[in-house]
């Protein structure tokens, strides 16, 4: 009976509007309010998504698109998972919202499973990556601070050091550490203190660490700069320079982390730990959540009062993260994620053999970058004529981040769209200097070494 009930609600979940509902008839009007009413920082497309299920999304139309964008790294689960839409229809019924002045029942066992998956000790709950990302800057200046230091005065340790290509997010605080100019430049002046270090340089990792270095804080994979993965000795340096200097090592895994990778972390496979690592993303299958993880040394750092949020852990959005949590054990989603990444690895791989715009692939399980030596926007385009939504980053890489169910049909039906898509979109002129901000791509690194 229970079972049938949960068939029943996620089924109604995904119910496409009848032609005639006032969803599919409004659509114009729709767009013409967005058009009016909403602040202009987005280049939308002129589409509405109604719904989703499983690897799929429907817009107004009824339009099936196969999505390998799982909303920017968020719905890990795709679209309308029976588990999580019976989670939110449970505790929704139960407490949505429950004052951070008392306990709720899922703050403290999801906390604890996220210190198993990471290796932290300590969690607090955020809303958004870039306030997750703001709660991680605030504890590298409490870290760097010491008796020595007058109250309310400048620490002598307050420095940042953030990478170039670099993306954090919107708030002050985590665009004053992203290094991309057209999201700084307009607000300067910015957080004081941050200097950018150059991509994966050790040299000039090394020349600007020092100890008025309160903290180093880097994407493990860069998402938004193009799937750039740090390379081994470039994190090896940043821990080794972060513990010489008392100051942190903070990891955003907010794209990377939670199982994206075919880990739990991007950072595991490297031999040592981060003090600090920044999650938000698919936590909740889709609904706000994100969270600091730390070491017990920098846990101890904060008193009541010092930090806090009114939404975060709120127990609807923990009790959905924990059942994230549960399906992706469940499910053996690692495994699959391993294993869909190297297959679509392998069919890009052949594909680059045949079309030689694609210069570089890059990536790591389902977090997949493929740079182009032509624009990437009009591929984003034709691909949604063909029913794929894809991106495309730093305006020559088109960007992968399918759920983690995706199947083997699926994989296969995208490398056949994909195939067309590269055999028939008219490419704009190769440009002589493909990604002008972004690193340079491996096999130039590897050459000039
Ligand atoms: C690596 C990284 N950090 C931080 C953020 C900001 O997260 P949010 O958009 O949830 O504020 C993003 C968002 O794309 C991100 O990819």
């Amino acid at each position: 009976m229970r079972k049938l009930q949960t068939k029943k609600a996620a089924k109604s979940a995904v119910r496409p509007a009848k032609k005639s509902s006032p969803r599919a008839a409004n659509a114009n009007s729709i767009l013409r309010d967005a058009d009016q009413f909403l602040m202009p920082t987005y280049k939308r497309q002129p589409l509405i998504f109604t719904h989703g299920r499983g690897c799929y999304v429907f817009d107004s139309r009824g339009k099936k698109y196969l999505d390998f964008l799982g909303g920017i790294a968020v719905n890990a689960l795709g679209h309308a998972h029976p588990r999580i839409v019976k989670v939110i229809r449970r505790e929704s019924a139960r407490a949505i919202h429950l004052s951070n002045l008392f306990h709720n029942s899922f703050q403290g066992p999801l906390a604890r499973k996220l210190a198993q998956w990471s290796g932290m000790d300590r969690v607090f709950f955020s809303n958004s990556g870039a306030e997750a990302i703001e709660g991680a800057l605030k504890l590298g200046r409490l870290y760097g601070r010491t008796s020595a230091d007058a109250p309310g005065s400048p620490a002598r340790k307050y420095r940042f050091l953030a990478l170039e290509n670099s993306f954090h997010g919107r708030t002050f605080g985590a665009v004053s550490v992203t290094a991309t100019e057209k999201y700084r430049l307009p607000f300067a002046p910015l957080a004081p203190g941050v200097e950018f270090v150059r991509f994966n340089d050790v040299a000039d990792l090394e020349s600007k660490f020092d100890d008025t270095v309160c903290a180093i804080l880097f994407e493990t994979i860069q998402g938004e700069g193009g799937i750039h993965p740090v390379s081994e000795e470039f994190w090896n340096s940043a821990r080794a320079l972060a513990t010489k200097n008392g100051a942190l090592l903070i990891a955003d895994e907010i794209q990377s982390g939670l199982g994206r990778t075919g880990r739990h972390f991007a950072y595991q496979k490297f031999s040592s730990k981060p003090d600090v690592v920044t999650i938000a993303k698919p936590l909740a299958a889709g609904l706000p959540l994100g969270a600091i993880l730390t070491s017990e040394a920098v846990a101890q750092k904060v008193s009541p009062g010092l930090h806090g949020t009114t939404f975060g852990g709120g127990p609807l959005a923990c009790a959905t993260a924990l059942e994230f949590l549960n399906i992706i054990e469940d499910e053996k989603l690692l495994e699959n994620i391993r294993a869909r990444g190297a297959e679509l690895r392998e069919g890009l791989s052949a594909l680059a053999t045949k079309f030689p715009f694609i210069r570089e692939i890059r990536g790591e399980g389902l977090m997949i970058g493929i740079e182009l030596s032509v624009d990437g926007a009009p591929f984003v385009q034709q691909a949604l004529l063909k029913g794929l939504l894809i991106n495309c980053t730093h305006d020559f890489t088109l960007r992968l981040l399918p759920p983690y169910l995706v199947n083997r049909a699926q994989v296969r039906q995208f490398l056949r769209l994909f195939e067309q898509l590269f055999a028939t979109t008219p490419q704009k002129a190769a440009s002589p200097e493909p990604a002008k901000t972004a690193p340079p791509s491996h096999a130039a690194l590897a050459a000039a070494r």
